[in-house]
């Protein structure tokens, strides 16, 4: 199969004193701070990082191909890059060096604001889309009514698109990029603006575009969606690819740059309102943020109820693919005293498999109130131990739930 999308050696500079037309008085103050050599009070994140002062490399040295029809998933944290790639392979902007080439026409959806003319109506920007996407006429108005049902925006169709919320901006900006049959489709993490709702039926539309043989490269930060449409990833970090494999390899390896493990939170601030004073995970013999696979878990939630009778202690296991390997809570405890201030889960042997994990804890009243969620609260690794731990490679096993979780005979 043919490249769709070929990117060669390209890098992004950003250069300090001309970045976002700023204003004069701006400039002097970053001149002023640097050569005082104190934090420039205009910088973006990053630039302290990956900058020599005057210059920012945003991309360095990016290098990739994508082959037709393939469905990419571009990921990486906040400032790695993924916007400015995007930007450049919809020709938004220049890269400083390299290139990149494209076969075919291109859709994308990148920051809520760019693709469409404020002043036009939404019908007058779905024929000025069609017409830059090299459409006839005649097949955009074919596909007019499909784009208007599926933004759902029927009634302000012919109000200027600078009149919308944010929301229906994005959906009718989707609804045409989605529906004017692009060779590839680039999409931005922008989606993120719609309400769950619009973003399911989006992600539904691109899993159909995918399935018509169509190229696309999508950001999101949500792994779910990216592993549920994408087969191959892109792992950017600090404007370098640090990884191009499967999609289950990415996602685990960006998981894994965010991972440090904890076995304990304790409360920082002890607000007037329920709360966890303090959440364990410990393990018979005593083992911190790495726990053996054949012995149970057990995680103890201490909670001031500041008060209140009956709250739940709820948690999320995640595993580092972001799946919900468990989500359990302390209401299917055999009994339990209204007035408990510690309740606790014990975790099976080999109820998760090896790995590393991320445990949220939620204090709720049943059907009325959170008072406090904690993403995050814990993170941990399991392993193998003994014999298996000598004979066998935490990587082959890739169920969520332990492999000897399964009786056999
Ligand atoms: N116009 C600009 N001028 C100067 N620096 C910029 C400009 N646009 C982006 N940057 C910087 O380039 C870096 C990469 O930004 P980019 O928007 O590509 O990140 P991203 O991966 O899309 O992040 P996010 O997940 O937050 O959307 C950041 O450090 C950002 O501050
Ligand atoms: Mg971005």
């Amino acid at each position: 199969m043919s490249a769709a999308i070929r990117v060669e050696n390209v890098s992004k500079r950003y250069r300090l004193g001309v970045i976002n037309r700023r204003m004069l008085y701006q400039d002097l103050q970053s001149r002023w701070a640097r050569w005082r050599g104190q934090e420039d009070p205009h910088s973006k994140v990053g630039e302290k990082l990956r900058g020599n002062g005057e210059n920012f490399w945003a991309l360095d040295g990016i290098n990739f191909e994508i082959r037709a029809g393939e469905v990419i998933g571009l990921i990486g944290g906040n400032g790695a890059g993924k916007s400015t790639l995007l930007k450049i392979l919809s020709r938004i902007t220049s890269p400083t060096k390299g290139r990149v080439c494209l076969k075919g026409s291109v859709a994308s959806l990148l920051e809520v604001g760019t693709g469409f003319h404020p002043e036009l109506t939404g019908h007058e920007n779905i024929f000025l889309n069609g017409t830059i996407l090299g459409m006839r006429q005649s097949e955009i108005r074919r596909k007019f009514d499909q784009i208007v049902d599926f933004a759902e925006v029927e009634q302000f169709i012919d109000t200027p698109v600078k009149r919308y919320s944010s929301g229906m901006y994005v959906r009718l900006a989707f609804a045409v990029a989605a529906h004017l049959s692009p060779e590839i489709l680039i999409i931005d993490e922008v989606l993120a603006v719609g309400d769950a709702r619009f973003q399911e039926k989006c992600l539904g539309k691109m899993e159909s575009i995918a399935g018509e043989g169509r190229t696309i490269l999508f950001v999101s930060h949500n792994m779910g969606a990216i592993r549920a449409l994408c087969s191959r990833g892109i792992l950017l970090r600090e404007g370098r690819v640090v990884m191009d494999g499967s999609i289950d390899e990415t996602i685990t390896a960006y998981i894994g740059d965010n991972f440090a493990s904890a076995s304990s939170y304790e409360a920082k601030e002890r607000p007037a309102s329920p709360h966890f004073e303090r959440i364990t995970a410990t393990q018979e013999p005593a083992a911190q943020g790495t726990f053996s696979i054949g012995q149970p878990l057990v995680v103890t939630f201490e909670t001031n109820p500041c008060g209140k009778k009956d709250l739940t202690v709820g948690l999320v296991i995640r595993n580092s693919q972001g799946v919900w390997v468990q989500h359990s809570s302390d209401e299917f405890a055999a009994a339990k005293d209204p007035l408990a201030t510690v309740s606790r889960c014990i975790i099976p042997p080999h109820a998760l498999g090896p790995g590393k994990y991320h445990l949220d804890a939620l204090l709720a009243k049943r059907n009325e109130e959170a008072y406090e969620h904690l993403v995050n609260a814990l993170s941990f690794e399991i392993a193998f131990d003994g014999a298996m731990a000598a004979r066998t490679h935490a990587a082959d096993w890739k169920g969520a739930c332990g492999p000897g979780l399964l009786l056999w005979e």
